[in-house]
Formats: C-alpha cells, sequence, structure tokens
C-alpha cells in the first residue's frame, strides 16, 4: 500500500540519542508515558500517531524545547551521543544549535534573508570574519535547495518569501550552525506539493550527515522519506521498527488499525 524505499534501510548507524522512560507532564496531565527509543545517526525517523497522541511533545523533550513551556515537566533520561542533555550543566541554548528544529508554520525572523541564515552563526560566534559568514549562508542556502531562488536578493525581507520558499530558509536557519540533529515538525504541512516534494528530497539529502527526526500526518510522507518510524498513540510509544516494517508488517493491532486508516 505504501511505497517504502526499503533499499536505502540505514544499516547499523550509531545511536544518537538514547532515550529511556521518558515522561512528560503538563500539570497534573500525563503527556507522554514511559518511551523508550533509541535514534540513529544518518537515518531519517518519522514519528506518527493520531492528533493529540504526543508527537510535538515528544520531539520537543529532545532539544528541551519543553524548558520554555512553565506547567511542562520532563522525567527520564535522554542522553546524546551519551551525555545527558537535562544535566544541570547543559546550556539549552548550545544544546539547540546542537539539535536544530523547524516548524510546522514557516516562521523566518522579521530579517533579510541573508541575516535570518547567520543568525545563528552569529549568537554562537561560529565564524571569525564576513567572508566565513557569508560561506555559511550561502552553503546553508545551497543545502536547503533555495540558494538559486533567493541569490540576487539576499537583503530582502524573509517574510516575503512564498510558504514553501520560507520553509525552506528556516530549514537553511536550522542547519546554518551545523546541527547533529535536526527535527522537523510537521515540515510541510503549509506547503504545496512542488515544495513538498523538494523538501523530501532535501531530507534525504540531509541524512547523509545528520539524523532527521520528523514529525508527520502523511503516511505516504513517512514512507518515502524515513528509514524508521515510530508509531504513538495516546502518550505511548506503541511500536518502532524499521518502516517498511511499520508498514507492512505491523507488530501490534493499534499500528495497523492506524495505518489503514481505522482511526486518526
Ligand atoms: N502547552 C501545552 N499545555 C498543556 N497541554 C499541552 C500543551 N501542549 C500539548 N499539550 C497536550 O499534550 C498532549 C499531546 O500533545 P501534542 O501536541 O504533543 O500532540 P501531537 O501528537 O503533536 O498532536 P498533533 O498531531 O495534533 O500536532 C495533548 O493532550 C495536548 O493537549
Ligand atoms: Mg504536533
Amino acid at each position: 500500500m505504501y511505497d517504502t524505499n526499503e533499499a536505502k534501510t540505514a544499516v547499523q548507524n550509531d545511536v544518537k540519542f538514547h532515550c529511556s522512560d521518558v515522561q512528560v507532564y503538563y500539570g497534573e496531565s500525563h503527556a507522554i508515558k514511559d518511551v523508550s527509543i533509541e535514534l540513529l545517526d544518518n537515518t531519517v525517523t518519522a514519528f506518527i500517531g493520531p492528533s493529540g497522541c504526543g508527537k510535538s511533545t515528544f520531539l520537543r523533550c529532545l532539544n528541551r524545547m519543553n524548558d520554555t513551556i512553565d506547567i511542562c515537566r520532563v522525567e527520564g533520561k535522554i542522553d546524546l551521543d551519551g551525555e545527558d542533555i537535562y544535566d544541570s550543566r547543559v546550556d539549552p541554548v548550545q544544546l539547540r544549535a546542537r539539535v536544530g528544529m523547524v516548524f510546522q508554520k514557516p516562521n523566518p525572523f522579521p530579517k533579510s534573508i541573508y541575516d535570518n541564515v547567520a543568525y545563528g552563526p552569529r549568537i554562537h560566534g561560529l565564524t571569525k570574519n564576513k567572508a566565513e559568514l557569508d560561506e555559511v549562508v550561502e552553503s546553508s542556502l545551497r543545502k536547503a535547495a533555495i540558494w538559486n531562488e533567493v541569490k540576487d536578493r539576499l537583503h530582502a525581507p524573509g517574510t516575503g518569501l512564498s510558504g514553501g520558499q520560507q520553509q525552506r530558509l528556516c530549514i537553511a536557519r536550522a542547519i546554518a550552525t551545523a546541527p547533529e540533529v535536526l527535527l522537523m515538525d510537521e515540515p510541510c504541512s503549509a506547503l504545496d506539493p512542488i515544495a513538498t516534494a523538494q523538501v523530501e528530497e532535501l531530507i534525504d539529502e540531509l541524512r547523509e550527515s545528520y539524523s532527521v527526526v520528523i514529525v508527520t500526518h502523511s503516511m505516504q510522507q513517512a514512507a518515502r522519506v524515513s528509514q524508521k518510524t515510530a508509531f504513538f498513540h495516546l502518550g505511548v510509544m506503541v511500536e518502532y521498527d524499521e518502516t517498511t516494517k511499520i508498514f507492512t508488517n505491523p507488530s501490534d493491532q493499534r499500528t495497523q488499525d492506524y495505518i489503514t486508516g481505522r482511526f486518526g
């Protein structure tokens, strides 16, 4: 039913994130229950599941974006390359440079295209001079497959681009700090099919250098771009496996029901 790219299934890549017994609470409400998962390097992992099951909540645990939500509490252990990201010595701002994020709605800063991409490298002091910064901006825009469309108007506002271009600009901004992991929360939901195809192609290329985690409501998209898939339901991670397996022969009835459209 789904066209999965089986040939590209990752062979024994390194573990990037090791998460054990993760719980997330919003006040009294228990939104993520006992999630343990290993996310691999050079792999695209898709998070799927019905609305409200906790996909975004769990994704935000991975770069401590939940820290910004007052009533949110995260428990359990999340290691990135063997180091606990919730250790009090970890600076969440530095962490977010290593673990970049792209949101559902393109959110360019009210700045020029150039300054959007230069933002991260500037605040983290990643470049020594203007020439180096120019280079990072250009290479990030190239990797995000938008350089040709914007190279003659780098100083025009980022908000003046089309939705699909804005999303690719946000991807360029996220990769400008040379992150190791890229988290994408429904990155194509505001895009037309052409822009979606461009972003999907880009995700496939990014896998060569990064670990990518993508939340999507499109099962076709999950099947096309990911090698691993995790299915969430009611705050629980029901099943995590090779994408091909999840979409052709899942182990759990709930996964089966979801991928065949019986609920969600
Ligand atoms: N800021 C918040 N404050 C309180 N509860 C929240 C907050 N964000 C999410 N929740 C609750 O946590 C649960 C999981 O929500 P989450 O946004 O992670 O789901 P999701 O799987 O990403 O859904 P969707 O597919 O609709 O984006 C839901 O019950 C939601 O109402
Ligand atoms: Mg969500």
